[in-house]
């Protein structure tokens, strides 16, 4: 009865693919329940996803040369289960082409579309005209057959750094952290056992140490602090990859050893 007096929200925002930062994937069932409420519940469903072509499954990358036997995962977002008008998807250019070309779409019901297009209007105007000839261009070009290669291409030069950063965590942070493994996205979601806030030691120590990471309290609300890291591997060759974990090892374990010192 309280909850029902109180006011219900409207909107669910959602990252369905390689969340950021957590690195997680919904999976198509849980997609299915998470719409099937929003249709109970009158909600409607953001779906932010500009990592869904970055969607390669658990399991490892084939060797350098085998890329053919390579099979991207399927996945359905909740744009196309929709079909009750309720679903906006936002989709960027920017995990798959280059994030400063500013690009990105969105698709959905006319009259949410149409009060995006008024409020662009009258904020921003319109992306580049230069941004959205390129892109145009490019498209143009490769045909749907060219995109589908580049998002192969793109997908398992992801997936081989994601399984380099794997490996070099097992490898340097095994008995101090924890992690998921990624099916999507750049990010590796780490959690510092005995470090309940790694704001300070990644913010100054790493940073003096040459090594940059995000640290958890970045993704709260307040000043909330927070075991976790959050380690991109999109930009950063498997080797360097490697340097920048054993780096954190032993931050970590200079951390620790000072702590029981003190
Ligand atoms: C979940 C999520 N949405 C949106 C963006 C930004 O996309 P864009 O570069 O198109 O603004 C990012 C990352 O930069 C992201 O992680």
């Amino acid at each position: 009865e309280e909850m029902e007096s109180k006011e219900k929200p409207k909107v669910l925002y959602v990252i369905p693919t390689g969340q950021n930062p957590s690195g997680s994937t919904l999976t198509i069932e849980r997609k299915r329940e998470i719409y099937k409420l929003a249709c109970e519940h009158d909600l409607i469903i953001l779906e932010d996803d500009p990592y869904f072509f970055l969607n390669y499954g658990r399991d490892r990358a084939p060797p350098i040369g085998e890329d053919d036997s390579y099979v991207a995962p399927q996945t359905e977002s909740f744009w196309s289960m929709d079909v009750e008008g309720r679903v906006l998807r936002f989709d960027s250019f920017s995990k798959i082409i280059t994030p400063g070309i500013r690009m990105a779409f969105v698709t959905g019901p006319a009259p949410l579309i149409q009060r995006i297009v008024w409020h662009t209007q009258s904020t921003t105007l319109h992306p580049s005209g230069l941004s959205q000839m390129v892109v145009l261009r490019l498209f143009t070009h490769w045909g749907e057959e060219g995109f589908r290669k580049h998002v192969r291409r793109t997908q398992l030069f992801y997936k081989r750094r994601r399984d380099a950063a794997i490996e070099s965590a097992n490898r340097h942070l095994h008995d101090i952290a924890e992690w998921g493994v990624p099916e999507a996205g750049m990010f590796l979601w780490i959690k510092l056992k005995d470090i309940p806030d790694t704001e300070e030691l990644i913010t100054q120590k790493a940073v003096a140490a040459k090594v940059l990471f995000v640290p958890g309290s970045a993704f709260f609300l307040g000043s909330g602090k927070s075991s976790y890291l959050r380690a991109a591997f999109s930009t950063v060759p498997s080797e360097q990859i490697d340097i920048a974990l054993q780096r954190l090892s032993k931050l970590v374990r200079d951390e620790l050893s000072s702590r029981i010192r003190t």
